[in-house]
Formats: C-alpha cells, sequence, structure tokens
C-alpha cells in the first residue's frame, strides 16, 4: 500500500512539546494516524522505518498503561523491538546523569521515549541524544496524549482533520496540570478555541499560556482560562477533562478535591455544551470524581476511540521522525 499522506519537510528531531510542531506538521501527523489505523484494520502495516529490528527505549519513571502498552504495540507494528526501561530501577534512578545516559542509549537504539517528572529533564535528555526523543508525559506537558485526542476528534466531527480549525474545545478541571498545558498549545496550534476552566488557584504554567497564546495567533485559534464551569463548557464541540490527583499528588489527595467538584464533567454541566459535543478523558479516570460514568460506559463515548488513537497517532509521529531523520522524502513509497 502506498501512503497517500505527504508530511511537511523540516519535520523536528525531537517530540517534548505540542508547538514542536506547526499546524501543517501537526495537521500531517494526524492524517497519517487515521491512514495506518485504516491500514491495521485491513491487515496492513505499510510503514515499517524500525525493520530490522532496530530497537526503541522506552523509559518509564511513573506508571504507565496506555502510554506502555501504544508504544510498545506500536514500535512492533513499525518493524522495531520496544525495550522498556523502568527508569526509577536503571542508573538513571541512582543519579547518573542524564547526558551520560543520552549518549549510551544513542550508540544502540534509534529511538528514546521517557515519561519522567521534570520537563528540564527530558530537555537535557534531548539535547545529548542523537536519536529522536518523545515526550511521554512530564510533570509540565502530554503532547502524545494531545496528538491522539485530536485524532479522536478529527474522526468524530464532521470535517475530519481541515475541521479542527474553529473547532470550540473546552478542558475543565485541574487547570495547573500537564493535559490542561498541552490542550492549550497542541489545541492552539490545531487553530482550536481552547478554554479551560478552572479555580483562580490551579491556573495553567503561566510560560505555556503565552506560548498558547502566541501559537494561537498564527492559526486563528484562541486561548482562554475562566472560572466558572458552565461558562467554560458554553457553546463547547468537545469537553474534556482529567484526573485531579495527578502522578506525584497522591499526597495532596484529600486536599484535591473540594475546588474542583463544580467542575466535574456531569450531563448538568453538558447540558451547556453543544447538543452533539463528545466528551474526552485521557484516563484514568475516577467515575464520579472527574466525571460521570455515564460518559466512559454510555453508548457514544469517545474515550475508547481516543485511548486506541495513542497508538495510531504515536506510530505516525514515530514514522515521521523516523523518515524526516533518514532524510527521507515524505511520505515514502
Ligand atoms: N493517558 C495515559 O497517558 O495513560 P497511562 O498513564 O496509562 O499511560
Ligand atoms: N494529569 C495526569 C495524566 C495521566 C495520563 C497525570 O499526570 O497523572
Amino acid at each position: 500500500m502506498t501512503s497517500t499522506t505527504h508530511l511537511s519537510q523540516d519535520f523536528p528531531r525531537h517530540f517534548l512539546r505540542d508547538d514542536d510542531l506547526t499546524q501543517a506538521q501537526q495537521a500531517d501527523v494526524l492524517r497519517l494516524a487515521i491512514e495506518l489505523k485504516a491500514a491495521r484494520t485491513a491487515g496492513l502495516h505499510p510503514k515499517r522505518p524500525l525493520e530490522g529490528p532496530k530497537t526503541a527505549a522506552l523509559l518509564f519513571d511513573k506508571p504507565s498503561t496506555r502510554t506502555r502498552l501504544s508504544f510498545s504495540v506500536g514500535v512492533a507494528e513499525l518493524g522495531g523491538f520496544p525495550l522498556l526501561i523502568d527508569a526509577s530501577t536503571s542508573q538513571l534512578g541512582r543519579g547518573e546523569p542524564v547526558e551520560d545516559t543520552a549518549r549510551v542509549l544513542s550508540r544502540q537504539v534509534a529511538l528514546i521515549t521517557w515519561r519522567t517528572f521534570e520537563h528540564a529533564k527530558l530537555e537535557a535528555m534531548a539535547a545529548a541524544s542523537d536519536v529522536p526523543v518523545v515526550n511521554a508525559l512530564t510533570d509540565l506537558l502530554h503532547p502524545c496524549q494531545i496528538l491522539a485526542d485530536l485524532q479522536t476528534v478529527a474522526e468524530h466531527r464532521p470535517g475530519g482533520v481541515d475541521a479542527l480549525p474553529g473547532t470550540v474545545f473546552a478542558y475543565v478541571g485541574d487547570g495547573n496540570n500537564n493535559m490542561a498545558n498541552s490542550y492549550l498549545l497542541g489545541g492552539a496550534v490545531a487553530g482550536m478555541h481552547v478554554v479551560v476552566g478552572t479555580p483562580e488557584t490551579h491556573l495553567p504554567d503561566p510560560g505555556i499560556l503565552e506560548d498558547a497564546r502566541r501559537a494561537a495567533a498564527l492559526t486563528g485559534g484562541s486561548v482562554s482560562v475562566v472560572h466558572d464551569a458552565a461558562e467554560a463548557v458554553a457553546g463547547a464541540d468537545v469537553v474534556a477533562t482529567d484526573t485531579w490527583v495527578s502522578m506525584g499528588q497522591e499526597a495532596e489527595a484529600a486536599s484535591r478535591e473540594t475546588p474542583f467538584v463544580p467542575f466535574a464533567v456531569t450531563p448538568e454541566l453538558m447540558a451547556g455544551a453543544k447538543p452533539d459535543a463528545g466528551v474526552l478523558h485521557c484516563l484514568p479516570a475516577y467515575r464520579g470524581k472527574e466525571i460521570d460514568a455515564s460518559y466512559l460506559d454510555g453508548p457514544g463515548s469517545w474515550v475508547w476511540d481516543e485511548a486506541e488513537n495513542r497508538l495510531h497517532a504515536q506510530k505516525a509521529l514515530l514514522v515521521a521522525l523516523l523518515e524526516a531523520r533518514e532524510g527521507l522524502p515524505f511520505p515514502g513509497a
């Protein structure tokens, strides 16, 4: 099968932030993701940039189900070998410098993904790595999740990827976490109107908000932060939420509930969104806390497609990163 998606030239070396991609590059990745999904359903795997197999090092400092699964399956389907590394039991966990780890990994693997705490450590890994480094979640951002979410929106709404610009996208809940930051940045790159509804005590990262405003100015999108949940979802095409207790915040769990209760995704809140609005949640979810169970378990839930799309969106991203590195013309036959 010959790919019909033409990825833009000048693809970045690494994918650490949502705005590492231009609007055109992001749209190309999403189109390729949709194409790879259809091919897989037909039993085809047309892109094999890791054939050999070449190894991808998948490093995790935090728990994961979806990210670990989708990168492992994705790397295998691209012809490669997924090497899962529990970073806490590696020398990295005992304080070996990130840069030394990057140099050692670069001599043996074709790609590195890393889920960790401080975003600066991921940047240090990328700076010292000769092979592409991909953000598998940091405290600041979760950009691979946003690619899967955008793919899900494109699949469920008329117009597909071309209709992402202008989509009204509301996120309600903890505005001070990686998902809020990535929705702002990735949504702005897509040309969407992103509204974050969160208490005044849990604002998005100010630097990310500024960067999102800058991205939105280029794409015709917009970003805003409001403190009333009904105002946030008014007229929304899509409503997203996330846990109120992110990984690493478990000790504060008790105090992290009350402020967010008004921002829970319930049928009452959704009554203010567009009648056909879809609901997204990156998972894991806490039914009856940030989201009513009906949006996960009811007919028409988008959430399971969203979880599956981690596989397709990340495969497309890896194809783009690896083909760019090989100097191959996009998309390659
Ligand atoms: N959404 C997500 O990243 O899930 P995991 O933590 O299970 O990887
Ligand atoms: N905000 C959540 C996302 C989990 C995928 C966390 O960081 O735990």
